[in-house]
């Protein structure tokens, strides 16, 4: 009698375990399932064209992504040039390549940023690339908006 009682309970118990575990899994399940059909949005893009291909190979011969990283290929020691081209225009871009500063970014930076040494047309070419990389939905428009904020 006492045996068959124990072994009631433990039962019980194992059923709980059970319960428990196909809880566990279903609700991974759910999230999973919920996870695989909303991807996170897309948040910088590359608007490649022919213009930029040319920049795009002078970014990387100047050796840019020893320092700077974009869509997580690169180095940190400088700002991440994700979106850049909707935060700076043309102009700004082609004189801070050819005199580079400290303290335009909010980080601190222990190297610093050395001059751009090509050719103008190279610069113009380089310039067209940075500006190729843009935040998801922004528009050209926007960029004008946003350099007036900030007094560029
Ligand atoms: C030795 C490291 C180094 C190299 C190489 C380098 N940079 Fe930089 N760059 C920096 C640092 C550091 C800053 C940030 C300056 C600051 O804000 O204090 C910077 C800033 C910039 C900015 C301004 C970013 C912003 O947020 O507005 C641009 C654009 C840029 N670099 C492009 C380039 C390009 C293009 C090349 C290749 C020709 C290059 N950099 C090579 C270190 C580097």
């Amino acid at each position: 009698m006492k045996t068959v009682q124990m072994a009631m309970t433990l039962r019980v118990g194992e059923w709980i375990v059970l319960g428990g575990s196909v809880l566990i899994v279903a609700f991974s399940v759910v999230v999973g399932y919920i996870i695989y059909k909303k991807p996170p949005p897309v948040e910088y893009i590359y608007l490649a064209s022919d213009e930029t291909l040319a920049g795009e190979r002078i970014y990387h011969q100047a050796s840019c992504p020893s320092c700077h990283e974009v869509f997580g290929v690169g180095t940190s020691f400088g700002p991440a040039l994700d979106g850049i081209g909707s935060r700076r225009t043309a102009g700004w871009l082609e004189a801070y390549l050819r005199a580079p500063r400290a303290g335009v970014s909010a980080k601190r930076y222990r190297l610093r940023m050395p001059p751009y040494e090509g050719t103008d047309t190279e610069l113009n070419q380089l310039v067209k690339y940075l500006l190729a990389l843009r935040k998801q939905g922004s528009t050209p428009a926007a960029t004008a908006v946003l350099d007036e904020q900030l007094g560029e």
